[in-house]
């Protein structure tokens, strides 16, 4: 049974009363940055390498230009949309994130309520800190479950098994993750679980004390922030952060395409070539994802990726995008470029650790908002019209148009 959530969000809403609306996820941000301890919030922005291709993966969108068209009316706007055969309120949802309690405490809760109020997916990590199974009830179906092939295949098996029996639609095996990569901000912090207490630990939690005390308060009346689908298996496997996922080979992506009667999805493709051959193998949707630039600081940049696969693969089969998404704009430039769905990451992970639920429902409304203002201004009604031909054919945009119209031909 899942345990009554209300007196975390009405603790989170009195928390925003005092607190500060959200005009941006800069600024959600640099709150979340001042609310929470730095190892926190250092797990949450960082990135590996010297975190270069984070930024770039944003300043590349920015990029993109887009053309106005006008005299259409558009005061009547639908941002519906439809992915692996379900229906959504909106064109994007939230993706997997392990250990989301960390942003705040109780933000599995809310991410869960927001996905069943919005109609959107929200992609539970295997390192989730909530049980799967409590989390797509609490967010009524509008959940997916994201695989990694951790540890032993005995706790892998048994995932698959949770995942088929708590009725998930959508299983989303992520490749990127074959090895750690490394993160210097975590190394810098200590960062490690379970934590390793020293001075500098404690100081900084000390010196973070709204968001130290609500994370008590919630470890006293539920639990303490923990991967729960690591806590609940029967393998008693224990996570370990920095374990190999190395098992999600060819050989294991063809076995689990026989074994998930759902919808499958690849997470962490850039290359063309992969790409072709997960949709041999039968894969549903490839996700173009390059991790946030957390694991190969060296690797392409998210959007390009997305425009040459979506070139490669041709224009019908379903792209899931994510990567550098920081506002509505984004969200648009992603689906003219050659996404089907687009995943938010860090931009909700800002929202929880500046305000907890009323923080990340501010985000969810901004980003909806703009996308639909971007929309109208494009003159298009719904997502559906969205396309490459809302790409300017300027210096910047002209070969990606132009790609992208070669590969609907
Ligand atoms: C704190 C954090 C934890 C993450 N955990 C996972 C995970 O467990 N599984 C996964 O497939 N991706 C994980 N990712 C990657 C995200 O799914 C997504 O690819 C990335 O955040 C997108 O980039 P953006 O945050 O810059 O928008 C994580 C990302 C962050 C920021």
């Amino acid at each position: 049974m899942i345990k009554p959530t209300d007196s975390v969000c009405a603790w989170h809403r009195l928390g925003w009363v005092l607190g500060k609306q959200l005009f941006s996820v800069a600024e959600a941000r640099q709150v979340a940055k001042r609310r929470l301890p730095r190892m926190m919030f250092d797990f949450i922005d960082g990135a590996s390498g010297d975190e270069s291709l984070r930024d770039l993966n944003s300043a590349m969108i920015d990029h993109i230009r887009l053309m106005p068209r006008v005299l259409i009316d558009i005061s009547e706007r639908a941002m519906s949309a439809s992915i692996l055969g379900q229906e959504t309120g909106l064109p994007f949802g939230i993706a997997p994130m392990g250990m989301c309690a960390l942003s705040w405490p109780g933000a599995d809760f809310s991410l869960a309520r927001e996905a069943a109020k919005r109609r959107i997916p929200l992609c539970v990590s295997t390192a989730s800190s909530m049980a799967l199974e409590q989390v797509i009830e609490l967010a009524e179906g509008h959940a997916w479950f994201q695989l990694y092939a951790d540890q032993s295949n005995g706790f892998v098996d048994e995932l698959i098994d949770r995942a088929i029996a708590a009725d998930y639609k959508v299983l989303i095996l992520t490749v990127d993750v074959p090895i750690p990569s490394v993160r210097t901000r975590d190394k810098r912090n200590g960062f490690s679980f379970p934590m390793n207490w020293g001075a500098s630990q404690i100081w900084d939690f000390a010196s973070h004390p709204r968001w130290s005390l609500e994370t008590a308060l919630h470890a006293i009346r539920h639990q303490m922030p923990q991967p729960m689908n690591y806590a609940t298996s029967s393998q008693k496997t224990t996570f370990v952060r920095n374990a190999s996922r190395a098992g999600a080979d060819w050989n294991f992506l063809a076995t689990l395409r026989d074994r998930w009667p759902g919808k499958l999805v690849v997470k962490g493709v850039q290359s063309v070539e992969d790409a072709f051959r997960i949709k041999t193998i039968g894969a549903d949707a490839i996700y173009v994802s390059n991790h946030g630039g957390r694991q190969l600081n060296a690797a392409p940049v998210a959007i390009d990726s997305l425009v040459e696969i979506r070139n490669a693969v041709g224009g019908t089969f379903p792209l899931i995008f994510d990567g550098g998404i920081r506002n509505g704009e984004h969200v648009i430039k992603a689906l003219a470029a050659g996404a089907d769905f687009v995943m938010l990451g860090r931009s909700v992970m800002y929202g929880l650790g500046a305000g907890g639920a009323a923080g990340l429902g501010q985000i969810l409304d901004l980003i909806e908002a703009e996308a639909s203002s971007v929309m109208g201004l494009l003159g298009c009604r719904n997502i559906a019209e969205l396309g490459a031909a809302n790409l300017a054919e300027n210096y910047e945009t002209l070969m990606l148009r132009t790609m992208l119209e070669r590969a609907a031909e």
